[in-house]
């Protein structure tokens, strides 16, 4: 009789709950939506995982990104970018009227973490105003994920800067790369490419298959200009040069020695060669994008003045948002070999041709870092 009554207990509740639907990042967001739900015994709350990696896991109160022993936990549901059909889900029974608070452990205590951003999500929480309502705890959240980033950026070494190779100037840090693997789906295609990042640049996904072509002017009626300066590309765009009036290359470099053939451990840069224009026809000189680091480039012609010296440089992923921007560079290139310096130095001209060494087209993209780095922190 007593275990009837028991099992009938735990019988209709089950019976007659009803199913509460949690979305789990829609659309990319870092969300849980609804962010708060009121639940009878009985009830279901079903989480839906959307693409990315996301976890729903039980902290509580005081610590709303710290896992509670023994509470409910979903594991990491990772869900690709284009998956198609049902999501995979996780279901809380809920068995009381207790609060249960909920966080995404994605990155947990790193300075990226989602319960940091503030995905947090709870059950039964205290009204609008009450100490433990859902406004407070989602700030608590937001605290330590605020904490997380100040403690990060205050252990992170200071980057030294260098001084140029010639010219006695100073040069801001190289921004420190991070490898990331990131496996890519595109309309049709998807390959792995293994890129360095850095922060602030572009994503590594591509605008498309075929990827884009930008069209620059090289000298023409603008001058000593590459046109335009300085361009954002993605992986498999196209960069055609169009060589105008006068005779101009476009030659790698880097950032340190703008005006001086790129050359590191042995791997000479792109280099177009001299390409005279008679002002009806205009070759052309194509770079291939493989890469979201920054590229720098110059016009080597020094007859009869340094074309570098006078500013005609050139950037592909420059990030103007840092001390190594596209008019930084300029301003380093001026510098060095600008009208103020003697151009009597030797003549080091570029003699590197082809493209950087690196780069594919199809299938596995595997990109060699020759500088820079960046967080792609997007995917998490
Ligand atoms: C999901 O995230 C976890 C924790 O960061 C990680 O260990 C796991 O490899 C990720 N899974 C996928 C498929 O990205
Ligand atoms: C272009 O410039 C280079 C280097 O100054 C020079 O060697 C070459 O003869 C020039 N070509 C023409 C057609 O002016
Ligand atoms: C650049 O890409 C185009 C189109 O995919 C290809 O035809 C060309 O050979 C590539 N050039 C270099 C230097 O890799
Ligand atoms: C810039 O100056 C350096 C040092 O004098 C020299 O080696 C280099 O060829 C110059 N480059 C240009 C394009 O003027």
């Amino acid at each position: 009789m007593f275990t009837t009554a028991l099992s009938l207990l735990a019988f209709v509740p089950l019976a007659f709950g009803a199913i509460i639907d949690v979305q789990v990042g829609a659309e990319g967001k870092l969300l849980y939506e609804p962010e708060a739900v009121f639940a009878q015994p009985g009830d279901q709350v079903v989480f839906h995982f959307h693409p990315k990696n996301h976890t729903v896991t039980e902290s509580s109160f005081a610590d709303p990104c710290g896992r509670k022993e023994g509470g409910h936990q979903s594991g990491f549901q990772p869900v690709a970018a284009d998956h198609s059909g049902a999501l995979p889900t996780y279901t809380i029974d809920v068995t009381n009227t207790d609060p249960v608070w909920v966080y995404c452990a994605q990155a947990a205590r790193t300075p990226n973490s989602h319960c940091g951003a503030g995905m947090v999500f709870a059950i039964n929480c205290g009204p609008d105003g009450a100490p433990n309502s859902f406004t407070n705890f989602k700030s608590s959240a937001l605290e330590v994920g605020n904490r997380l980033k100040a403690e990060a950026s205050a252990t992170a070494a200071p980057a030294p800067s260098t001084t140029a190779a010639y010219g006695d100037l100073t040069i801001p840090a190289e921004p420190t790369p991070e490898l990331v693997t990131r496996t890519i789906t595109l309309e049709a295609a998807t390959w792995t490419t293994v890129y360095s990042s850095y922060p602030g640049s572009p994503a590594a996904t591509p605008a498309s298959e075929e990827g884009r072509v930008h069209k620059v002017i090289v000298g023409g009626d603008k001058g000593l200009v590459f046109d335009p300066p300085s361009i954002q590309a993605l992986p498999r765009d196209q960069i055609v040069f169009e060589f105008h009036q006068k005779n101009h290359t476009v030659t790698q470099s880097s950032f340190d020695d703008p005006c001086r053939p790129f050359n590191v451990a042995g791997n000479p840069g792109f280099d177009s060669g001299f390409l005279p224009s008679d002002g009806t026809s205009f070759p052309t000189f194509t770079f291939n994008v493989t890469d979201t680091a920054p590229v720098w480039a110059y016009c080597r012609q020094r007859n009869p003045s340094s074309h570098c010296g006078a500013g005609m440089v050139f950037a592909v992923n420059a990030n103007d948002d840092s001390p190594r921007s596209f008019a930084a560079f300029q301003q380093v290139a001026q510098t060095l070999n600008g009208t103020s310096v003697s151009s009597t130095a030797d003549t080091n001209a570029g003699q590197g041709s082809g493209a950087i060494g690196i780069g594919a087209s199809t299938g596995q993209m595997v990109f060699t870092a020759l500088s820079m780095g960046l967080v792609l922190a997007a995917w998490l």
